[in-house]
């Protein structure tokens, strides 16, 4: 009977809502290729690309719901009563939304903005491409809240912390290509951690779990916390 549970998700858990994933077959991001809009590089050279990109990814978080899946993780972290964490690579609101608050953006959040002059962070719905001053310092110095490729993901001491004592690991929507997220799996199953991949199609990393339900996330995820929840 698994008690401590960690749940790493990614862009296929908020495909249903109409979030799309990051690595559709033509290899483009939403007609970008990710080298131009998600490395500190591309903020570099062209700012207002960048902050253009992500400002109309922020806007569209307004005509986007949580699906039935951000809605049972939010039911499971309502009623385990063991440790839990939910550590997203997303960067849309929607597992807040769900109901979720155990919960980690390991890649940043569009509705955060980071000042690059003073450090602070503040919630953020409006766009930044008109260089808005930063609520903290008044500078016009703020950049979306996400990590860029070639950037620290957030929260990794907490998150190995987690994975080193869960017994239960769980990846959801994820094709397991990026690291350090990719590499989840090994470190809790080295800590002895049973390790479920629920995805849509196989992932790179599929072999490495234990098991691997192949469907869609607002399918497999209410039956997983049905699942768990029928063990308390
Ligand atoms: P990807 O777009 O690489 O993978 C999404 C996965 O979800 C694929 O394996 C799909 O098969 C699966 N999928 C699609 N629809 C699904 C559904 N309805 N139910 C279940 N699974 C479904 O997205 P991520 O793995 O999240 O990083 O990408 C990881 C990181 O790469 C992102 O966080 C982002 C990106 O570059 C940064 O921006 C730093």
């Amino acid at each position: 009977m698994p008690k401590r549970i960690v749940i790493l998700t990614g862009a296929g858990l908020s495909a249903e809502s109409g979030v799309p994933t990051f690595r559709g077959p033509d290899g483009l991001w939403e007609g970008e290729r990710i080298e131009d809009v998600a490395t500190p590089e591309a903020f570099a050279r062209d700012p207002q690309r960048v902050q253009r990109f992500y400002d109309a990814r922020r806007a569209r978080l307004a005509e986007v719901e949580p699906n039935p899946a951000h809605l049972a993780l939010g039911r499971l972290d309502r009623h385990w009563p063991d440790e839990l964490l939910i550590v997203t690579q997303n960067v849309d609101d929607l597992h807040e939304r769900g109901g979720a608050s155990r919960l980690l953006h390991m890649h940043g959040e569009l509705a955060s903005a980071w000042c690059r002059a003073c450090g602070a962070r503040s919630p953020w719905r409006a766009p930044l491409a008109d260089g808005p001053p930063c609520p903290a310092c008044g500078a016009p110095a703020l950049r979306p809240d996400i990590v860029w490729f070639g950037e620290m993901p957030y929260h990794m001491d907490t998150i190995d912390a987690a994975l080193m004592r869960a017994d239960l690991f769980v990846a959801i929507g994820t094709s397991g290509q990026v690291y350090p997220a990719a590499g989840f799996v090994d470190v809790a199953r080295h800590a002895g951690a049973r390790c479920l991949e629920l995805n849509l199609d196989p992932s790179m990393v599929s072999d490495r779990f234990h098991e691997s339900r192949l469907g869609p996330a607002s399918r497999l995820v209410p039956a997983l916390v049905d699942e768990l929840l029928a063990t308390l």
